[in-house]
């Protein structure tokens, strides 16, 4: 019995998928009855990596995810339509899902579970986070007995790599960037992987497998990475912290019966000697914290057409596997029962905290006149609005102004804003360029 793939996009993934596919030898036996069966693209034309005959390759995406002989699509054309559209009519059509789309997944997984669930299919989507590093099927099966108190990953490979070349050479992002454009390793338009966005989408997939609940995306918190300067990168190193883009989401209480999350990416101070620091490069990792495991890293590479393929190929497989074993069982209407450690099943939303509430250190950076009494004030104004300072340091003169890192202790992040705002507004204070948060 051979079970035929429909794949939807033969870039970066799909052809790194293909290739797996069409190469088993030593690898698990089970890939031998594998064939892809129909190809979708844009271009007919464009030079390919992989060859299909030309009646299996077409531009009509709708007729392969409709296609009575496809049992299982295969989503890595991206975006978010006909990505979306696509999906769910391959699931009207009885047929699994696999995607490596953390954009469609992080927006419109309500839907696409709601249908997959409704339909009896799986819709797998281990590429979508991390690549080629294995985090959902563990968290979804192998860490299931824990209670997951916390989920911490360096998760976008982009701005990993930006914030490793700055830190080794001392450079600024604007010239890093560009330098990482040219050599491929950041896209033309950089926003969704500088900005935060990616790493957003991905964290609130990881969040939902790991707390059990939907998350709406637009209540994570995003700050992305494009006002780190060279400065702050020295003063970070100076004080023994690297700066890392981070996606968080922890529970907000020990309390057992609290449900609150919180759920955010931002740029971090992280103290070198923390398992994450040492991620460099493009490579990514996630940190997860459960009781009773403890701490358990997951590390490699986030990106790239092998790594990623490694992830799609696999949740072939586990698709595969079961639909070769026969379906256990299906209920009152006929549907099939889903396997509960393969599937995704939670229907209710976790609340999330606004970051206003978060409980964090801080990193601040003023340029101020070199005046009486500033170091005083700035005191006098934290202390007010009951932020605690760690330390700070006069690191000496930028452009003619006094230029002093606040680092604090554990402060509420609401009280800390009104006290920069006040800060704000003394004549003395000229910019407050950096505001980091630290782990
Ligand atoms: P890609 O290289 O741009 O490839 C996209 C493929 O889909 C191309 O073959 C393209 O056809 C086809 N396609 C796109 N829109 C189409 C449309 N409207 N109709 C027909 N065909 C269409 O993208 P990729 O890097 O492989 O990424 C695919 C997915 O994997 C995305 O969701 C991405 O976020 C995710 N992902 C990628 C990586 C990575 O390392 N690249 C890692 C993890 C996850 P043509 O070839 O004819 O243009
Ligand atoms: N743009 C993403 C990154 C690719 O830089 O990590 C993998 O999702």
């Amino acid at each position: 019995m051979a079970f035929k793939v429909g794949l939807l996009g033969l870039g970066t993934v799909g052809t790194g998928t293909a290739e797996i596919l069409l190469h088993p030898a030593q690898r698990h036996p089970l890939l031998q009855e594998i064939e892809i069966h129909r190809v979708g693209v844009r271009s007919l034309d464009k030079p390919r990596r992989v060859q299909f005959p030309a009646e299996m390759i077409t531009t009509d995406l709708e007729s392969i995810v409709t296609d009575p002989a496809v049992d299982i699509v295969v989503e890595v054309m991206g975006g978010l339509e006909p990505a979306r559209s696509l999906m769910l009519t391959a699931i009207q059509h009885g047929k699994h899902v696999v995607t490596a789309n953390k954009a469609a997944i992080a927006r419109y997984g309500d839907e696409i579970f709601t249908a997959a669930n409704a339909a009896g299919v799986y819709v797998l989507l281990e590429a979508a986070v991390a690549g080629g590093i294995p985090v959902i099927e563990p968290l979804k099966q192998s860490l299931c007995s824990n209670r997951i108190q916390a989920l911490t990953g360096i998760v976008n490979g982009t701005t990993n790599y930006i914030l490793s070349r700055m830190q080794t050479e001392g450079s600024d992002f604007d010239a890093v960037l560009a330098d990482a454009q040219r050599l491929g390793y950041a896209e033309s338009d950089p926003t969704a992987d500088v900005d935060g966005l990616d790493a957003a989408d991905k964290i609130a997939i990881l969040a939902s497998l790991a707390f059990g609940g939907r998350i709406k995306l637009p209540e994570v918190y995003c700050e992305g990475i494009r006002k780190i300067s060279a400065a702050d990168i020295t003063y970070a190193e100076r004080l023994g912290f690297v700066i890392k883009l981070l996606a968080t989401a922890k529970r907000d209480s020990e309390e057992l019966d609290s449900d609150l999350l919180q759920v955010r990416v931002h740029p971090t101070l992280v103290p070198k000697t923390h398992p994450l620091a040492s991620v460099n490069g493009v490579y990514n990792a996630i940190l997860i914290e459960g009781d009773p495991v403890g701490q358990v890293m997951f590390f490699g590479p986030g990106a790239g057409s092998g790594p990623t393929a490694s992830a799609v190929v696999a949740d072939i497989l586990n698709i595969a596997a079961i639909l070769k074993v026969g379906r256990a069982a299906t209920d009152a209407n006929g549907t099939p029962i889903l396997d509960p450690l393969l599937s995704c099943s939670h229907q209710d939303y976790c609340p999330i905290a606004p970051i206003e509430a978060l409980v964090t250190r801080f990193y601040v950076r003023f340029l101020a006149k070199d005046s009486a009494g500033v170091i005083g004030y700035l005191g006098t104004c934290f202390g007010k609005h009951e932020v605690s300072l760690e330390s700070v340091v006069q690191i000496g003169m930028r452009d003619d102004l006094a230029e002093i890192v606040v680092i604090t202790h554990d402060v509420r992040e609401g009280n800390f804003r009104q006290a920069l705002t006040e800060i704000q507004t003394f004549d003395a204070i000229v910019s407050i360029p950096s505001v980091l948060r630290v782990l």
